[in-house]
Order: structure tokens, then sequence, then C-alpha cells
């Protein structure tokens, strides 16, 4: 908790970069998706499912970052009992091409589940080697999987985490997710910057994922945060830093 003091300072020197229009990575803080998406610059592309913002961090996000570790362990952990899993926000089938060092992917089906244009730059993309990668825009194409992993979804997830679920052929036995991005306040929608785009960036309630865990009848067995990744919003300081967080839950019964 900050003393008032420091918080009217923070506060004070965001607005200022705010006013300047400095280009910074998070500006402003909405209280909902919709509010975020209103509030993109003229001149910049809305939100993320765009053409030419398919490649924005693709070559980063195809590499094995520390924090996918706890990813991998875990999908190493529960592979014999896994045929198919369904990627969530897995855009061009980067984490398959990361794991496929770690992971037999020929023994499973790998099913990314994305926005259209992301999906056709997935599909444009494929590899002879990616045999058993494949696309849909839609949860409910999916076939019934046996793992739902979203990494780095939640923070662009406009619809509630539950009914993207709910969407889904049947509830997965196991769910992983990665950078899910908590605050202790409620929770706050700022915009990223892209370059040529804006995208609305939810920093979500730290007990908001859990519950929908819950709700959905899971029990979380593993949990971590990855401290590299926290940040503020530069334009609002006083909102404090985030945490990333990652879950493993299975399914009750
Ligand atoms: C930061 S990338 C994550 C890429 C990769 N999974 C990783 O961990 O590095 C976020 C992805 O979520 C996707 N996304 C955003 N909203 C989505 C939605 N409603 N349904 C499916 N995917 C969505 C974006 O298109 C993008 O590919």
């Amino acid at each position: 908790m900050l003393d008032p003091l420091k918080k009217l300072g923070f506060m004070a020197y965001g607005r200022f970069r705010a006013l300047r229009g400095e280009p910074v990575r998070f500006r402003g803080a909405f209280a909902s998706y919709d509010e975020a998406l209103a509030n993109v610059r003229a001149g910049r592309l809305a939100g993320y499912d765009h053409d030419s913002v398919a490649p924005v961090s693709q070559a980063f996000m195809q590499e094995r970052a520390p924090w996918d570790y706890p990813v991998l362990y875990w999908l190493q952990r529960l592979a014999p009992d896994i045929r198919c899993l369904v990627d969530a926000g897995g855009h061009v089938g980067v984490k398959y091409r990361a794991f496929a060092p770690y992971l037999d992917l020929d023994r499973l089906q790998w099913v990314v589940y994305d926005l259209p244009a992301l999906v056709r730059a997935g599909r444009a993309q494929q590899r002879p080697q990616d045999r058993t990668l494949s696309f849909v825009e839609r949860p409910e194409e999916a076939p019934s999987a046996d793992v739902l992993l979203a990494s780095g979804l939640l923070p662009y997830l406009r619809e509630p985490f539950e009914e993207l679920v709910g969407r889904l052929a049947s509830r997965p036995r196991h769910i992983l997710l990665n950078k899910v991005v908590t605050r202790d306040g409620p929770t706050v929608v700022t915009l990223e910057n892209f370059g040529l785009a804006e995208v609305p960036y939810q920093m979500r309630n730290v007990y908001e994922v859990p519950a929908a865990l819950q709700t959905l009848g899971y029990e979380i067995l593993d949990e971590w945060t990855i401290d590299q990744l926290a940040h503020r919003i530069q334009t609002h300081p006083e909102l404090g830093r985030c945490t990333y967080r990652g879950y493993v839950a299975r399914l009750k019964g």
C-alpha cells in the first residue's frame, strides 16, 4: 500500500507522461475491455485480430523463456495421458515449435484456437514437420481435448474464461494457464502499445481466475509467479505492479 504522498507523486508523474504523449508500453486504465477498445488512438489498429499484427513478437514467443518451463514440466508429466491438447491463444503455433525438442509431438494432436488473422497466419506458416498441428477459429470446432493450454491468453481474452471453457466440446481433464496478469485491487484494463496497434490488456483481480476454475469444477494442483515480468502501467503507476501467474488445475471427480 503506497503512502498518500507517494501515491500523489506517482499519479502526477504518470499523467504528465500521458499528457506529453510519451510512447509508453502500457497507457490508460479503464474499467472494461470495451472501454479500453473505445480509447484506441486514431491511426492505430484496435486489438489483435489484424494480419499486420500477427508477426508482432512472434520470434520471441517462439523461443522458450524461463517462465515457459513450469508449463513444459507439466506437459511432460501429463504426456502419457494426453492425446489432444487445445492451445487457446496459441498464436501461429509458437509454443508447439518452442516445445518441440522436449515433447513427443507426433503422439498428440495439438489444436490452436485463435482469432481469424492468427489462424490465417498459422496455416500459411505451417511446415512439413508440424504434422500434428492444426488451427481452429472457434473453440466449438476443436475436438474433445485432455488439456486446455492458455499461455498468455488471459490478458487479451475479451470473454469470461468460464465462457471459453464452456464452448469446448467437453471439459478437459487438465487446464494449464500461464502469464495470467493479476493485481490486488479491482480488475483494470489498459492498452498495450504494439506499434501499429493498441490492444486491450487485462490485469485481473487476483481471485478472479482461481474462482473461475472452482466454478468450472477444477482444483488447482500447482501455481507459480513470474517475477521478471512484473510491471506498472506507465501512465497510472499508482495502481501498483502487476503479478504474472501460472496455474495447473485438474477436473474434480
Ligand atoms: C501474447 S499471445 C500468446 C502466444 C503464446 N500462447 C505464448 O504464450 O507466447 C496472445 C494470443 O491470444 C490471442 N487471442 C486474443 N483474444 C483471443 C480470443 N478471444 N480467442 C482466442 N485467442 C485470442 C491473440 O490473437 C494472440 O495470439
